[in-house]
């Protein structure tokens, strides 16, 4: 085999090798893609995060703990534990921000990805205790 027609083989199989791993990742679930993005962008603030006096230390689970103190019919602090966050609500507190939480803009999460984000929140929500009415 000649020198270029090596090359050309190199070539054709890296390509297929990227295109299998781009495959991979389209077929993963809006659960999956938005469970990554929610550890990445959202758990730093909104995760369980229990210190060591068994006070929740992260803000976003925080303030919303102080928000909805004694609210009824009740509201979990988690937002994983939300069943009454809907996409276009989410993209609204996503994108503006509210007090301490900041915006995201659509180059560090896209509309796409907040709609998988809201797909996660839904599908782990789903496992969450009954709310009482
Ligand atoms: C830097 C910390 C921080 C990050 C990162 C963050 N949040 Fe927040 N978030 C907060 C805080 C603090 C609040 C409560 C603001 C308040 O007092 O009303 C909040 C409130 C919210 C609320 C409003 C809930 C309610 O009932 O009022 C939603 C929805 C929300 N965040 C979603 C998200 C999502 C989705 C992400 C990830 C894309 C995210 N947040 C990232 C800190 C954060």
């Amino acid at each position: 085999m000649s020198a270029p027609t090596r090359w050309l083989w190199t070539g054709a199989v890296s390509v297929l090798a990227l295109a299998c791993s781009v495959g991979a990742v389209a077929q993963q679930t809006a659960v999956q893609r938005g469970n990554a993005k929610f550890e990445h962008s959202c758990a730093p603030c909104h995760g369980a995060g229990v210190g060591d006096d068994g006070r929740a230390m992260l803000p976003g689970t925080d303030a919303l703990r102080i928000k909805y103190k004694g609210s009824n019919p009740p509201v979990p602090p988690l937002l994983e534990q939300r069943t009454d966050l809907t996409a276009p609500v989410i993209k609204v507190f996503v994108r503006h921000g509210s007090f301490s939480m900041p915006p995201f803009r659509p180059t560090e999460l896209t509309d796409a990805e907040i709609t998988d984000i809201a797909a996660y929140i839904a599908d782990k929500a789903k496992g969450a205790p009954e709310r009482k009415k």
